[in-house]
Parts: structure tokens; C-alpha cells; sequence
């Protein structure tokens, strides 16, 4: 007898609505409250889940931050009301953050800004008392910064001195390219991205807060500061929270 193994998009699809729903069960998502929502393939089936619950009159009286305009696009048309953190409704604070990641870690650290959001993903997320993570199975790895390349947000005129400065940080560099757009990527801040890796295993939480004293550097994707609650949908159509 063959097992049924469903696909990453399935997986993706599939974290989303098991997360919104358990912490809803859990009581971390409630009326009332100031949610942060995160940005990629995996954070959207967790808004659409959000949006529904909404509908069915689970929760009431959502404010929103959205980490990038795919996430307040969507939750235009999903008819999630969206502040900005300095709305006073928010007050720079928020009771929960839900997003996906590119790599985690054991100990639960995180490369994120695959999809170049990182700037404000990581102002949400750093302001969030509960910080969540959805991801496939692909995402967790034994170690991060060697395979999935870490994106640092750089001001494009300091681009030629943060390279130098992070190449002396052990890491190659290659500035992102965008595509269908000539040239490299533009972030929603206005800023492009370095995407860089090591040879070996960097230690994240010092190269956090070594790549930011950079002059030029905006903030880089390392999350290692907020612990995240993290589910991780599984091959075989289970979820599993660590
Ligand atoms: C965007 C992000 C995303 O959360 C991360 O890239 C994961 O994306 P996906 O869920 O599409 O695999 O950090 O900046």
C-alpha cells in the first residue's frame, strides 16, 4: 500500500490554514487584535485562511500590517483592513507575526527575503510579542548561510563599498537581478540586494548584527532575535509545530 505524498505547492497550501486555525485554537490569533502578515507563496495561504475566519465571523476586529505590496494587495481583495505600524490603531506593536521563511535552522534562526520583503518583515516580525513561522518541508536545513544566499538590503550608492565590506565578512556577493525588468531588483523600499553566502556555516546571530554596522547596509535576512513558533507541513500531508 502506497502512502500519499503530496507536492510542496500542496505543502504550502496546506501550513497556512493548520497554522491560522491551531493558534486561533490556541487562542494567539483573537479578535481584536494587531496581526503582522507576512510575504511569499506561504505566507498567502495563511492570510486567505486569516480572511476567511474573518468571514465566518471567528474573528472579529482585525488590524493588519502588511510586510510588502503582494501582502496589502492581497489583503485589499480579501477585505483585511490594513494599518501602517506608526497608526496609532498600532502603535508600533504587534500581538502576532505570521510569515513564511527560506531556511530554518535547528535552533530556529532564519534566513528570509527571498522574495526581497526582509526590511519589513524584519520590523514586523522584531515588534511582534509571538512570532510564527509557515513553511514546506524544503525550508528546514541543518544549517544556514552556505546554500540558501542571504539577502542584505543595501542604499544603491554605497553598492561597490558594502560589497567590499561584506566580501570581508567571508561571503561572495552577487547583486540580485530582477525579472521581466531590466536591471537589478528594486525593493518596495526603493533600495537593491546583495544576495550573499559562505563557503561554511557563518554564526548567524553575530553576523546579524556585524552586517548592519555596515555604512549602506538597510538590514539583512538573518532573524535570529525573535524565536518563532514554526510549522512545517510535512511530505506525507501532516503538519508539525516546533
Ligand atoms: C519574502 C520572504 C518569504 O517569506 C520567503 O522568501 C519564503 O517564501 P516562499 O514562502 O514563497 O517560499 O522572506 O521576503
Amino acid at each position: 500500500m502506497s502512502e500519499k505524498m503530496i507536492s510542496q505547492a500542496e505543502q504550502k497550501a496546506l501550513v497556512g490554514k493548520v497554522a491560522i486555525d491551531s493558534l486561533i485554537e490556541k487562542g494567539l490569533i483573537f479578535s481584536g487584535m494587531k496581526i503582522g502578515l507576512g510575504t511569499g507563496s506561504t505566507a498567502m495561504p495563511a492570510v486567505s485562511r486569516l480572511a476567511e475566519r474573518i468571514k465566518d465571523g471567528t474573528l472579529k476586529d482585525i488590524k493588519a500590517v502588511a510586510t510588502s505590496f503582494q501582502t496589502s494587495i492581497a489583503c485589499e481583495e480579501l477585505g483585511i483592513p490594513v494599518f501602517s505600524m506608526n497608526a496609532k490603531e498600532i502603535g508600533g506593536k504587534l500581538d502576532l507575526a505570521i510569515d513564511g521563511a527560506d531556511e530554518i535552522n535547528p535552533d530556529k534562526q532564519l534566513i528570509k527575503g527571498g522574495g526581497a520583503a526582509l526590511l519589513l518583515e524584519k520590523i514586523v516580525a522584531y515588534n511582534a510579542k509571538t512570532f510564527v513561522i509557515v513553511a514546506d518541508s524544503s525550508k528546514t536545513v541543518p544549517s544556514i548561510g552556505t546554500k540558501f544566499a542571504l539577502p542584505v538590503e543595501i542604499i544603491a550608492e554605497a553598492r561597490t563599498s558594502v560589497f567590499a565590506a561584506l566580501q570581508n565578512l567571508g561571503a561572495s556577493c552577487t547583486l540580485r537581478q530582477g525579472v521581466k525588468k531590466a536591471g537589478p531588483v528594486i525593493t518596495d523600499n526603493g533600495n537593491l540586494i546583495a544576495d550573499i553566502v559562505w563557503q561554511t556555516p557563518p554564526d548567524a546571530a553575530k553576523m546579524e548584527s556585524e552586517i548592519n554596522k555596515i555604512v549602506g547596509v538597510v538590514e539583512n535576512g538573518f532573524f535570529t532575535a525573535n524565536k518563532p513558533i514554526v510549522y512545517v507541513a510535512q511530505a506525507d500531508g501532516t503538519v508539525k509545530e516546533f
